[in-house]
């Protein structure tokens, strides 16, 4: 597959319509705590729970061709169809850029290559990560843990219809199979249901970084990267980079179980 460089990707990007409506680039901050608590690989955070509009998260990058589109085809409410998520071809194309954002930010770095984790629901956000990668031939392998769906196969053909769609859309060759892949392992009994896992990784996150995830998205996904740096799976040779997807306000809906949680570790005779 030929290798563009981050130029000749913005470059193709810059022909579809766009509203800038997010705060971008989201910064990659290191966080030496969390990996030191975990005795694992250098870890890094990149703060897509920074993007702007009320408390950040995915959406804005999406929305800002969602958008761009649906003013384009001069577009009213009744309008233009905005799929569940944003993902969609237009709306994978926000996390194109948040691809070369972390392409260079990563080099600026000192690092070649990396693995990503992230929260992976209606896909759009890992399609485009996966196509802005592979096209520019980084040596970033994504891991997306699904938080949302009980029919994973189901899901990983919805991803590879949508890495197909973004990469016609951008006139680039679709990623190769292997690269299209979603970890099951940490959803739990069902989307929005509490893990243990999760729970855990709430907690850590906020003891050692003082950041805050969410118990449908990040603190699953979270999960997933500590149970793979605890199994051996994670290379330690690289660093990972966590990618926050946002959805932290979403913790105000969990109080009562967080609080049982918090009861409930409290007593435990070794605290
Ligand atoms: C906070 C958060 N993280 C991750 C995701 C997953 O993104 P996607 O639907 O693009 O897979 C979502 C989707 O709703 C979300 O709200």
């Amino acid at each position: 597959m030929p290798i563009l460089s981050p130029e000749s990707l913005r470059e193709r990007l810059s022909c579809a319509p766009r509203e800038p409506i997010a705060h971008l680039p989201t910064p990659l901050q290191p966080m030496p705590r969390l990996s030191k608590a975990l005795g694992g690989p250098e870890l890094w955070i990149k703060r897509d729970d920074c993007t702007g509009l009320a408390t950040g998260g995915n959406k804005a990058r999406k929305l800002e061709f969602l958008l761009g589109e649906a003013r384009a085809e001069g577009a009213d409410t009744h309008s233009y169809v905005i799929p569940p998520g944003g993902s969609s071809a237009t709306g994978a194309l926000g996390y194109v850029n948040c691809a070369i954002e972390i392409f260079e930010q990563l080099a600026a770095e000192g690092h070649e290559s990396a693995t990503l984790v992230h929260a992976t629901a209606s896909t759009g956000t890992q399609a485009g990560l996966i196509v802005g990668l592979s096209a520019l031939g980084a040596d970033i392998d994504v891991s997306g843990i699904n938080t949302y769906a009980k029919d994973g196969a189901a899901q990983e053909s919805d991803l590879r219809r949508h890495c197909h769609e973004t990469a016609v859309r951008l006139d680039i060759e679709c990623p190769h199979d292997e690269r299209i892949q979603i970890d099951h392992r940490h959803l739990g009994d069902d989307y929005g249901l509490p893990t243990p896992g999760m729970f855990e990784a709430l907690e850590m996150t906020a003891q050692s970084e003082g950041l805050l995830l969410d118990p449908v998205y990040s603190g699953k996904a979270m999960a997933g990267m500590i149970a793979a740096i605890r199994s051996g799976e994670l290379d330690t040779t690289r660093p990972t980079i966590f990618l926050h997807t946002g959805g932290s306000a979403g913790l105000f809906a969990y109080r009562d179980a967080i609080s049982a949680r918090m009861a409930k570790t409290e007593s435990a005779p070794d605290r």
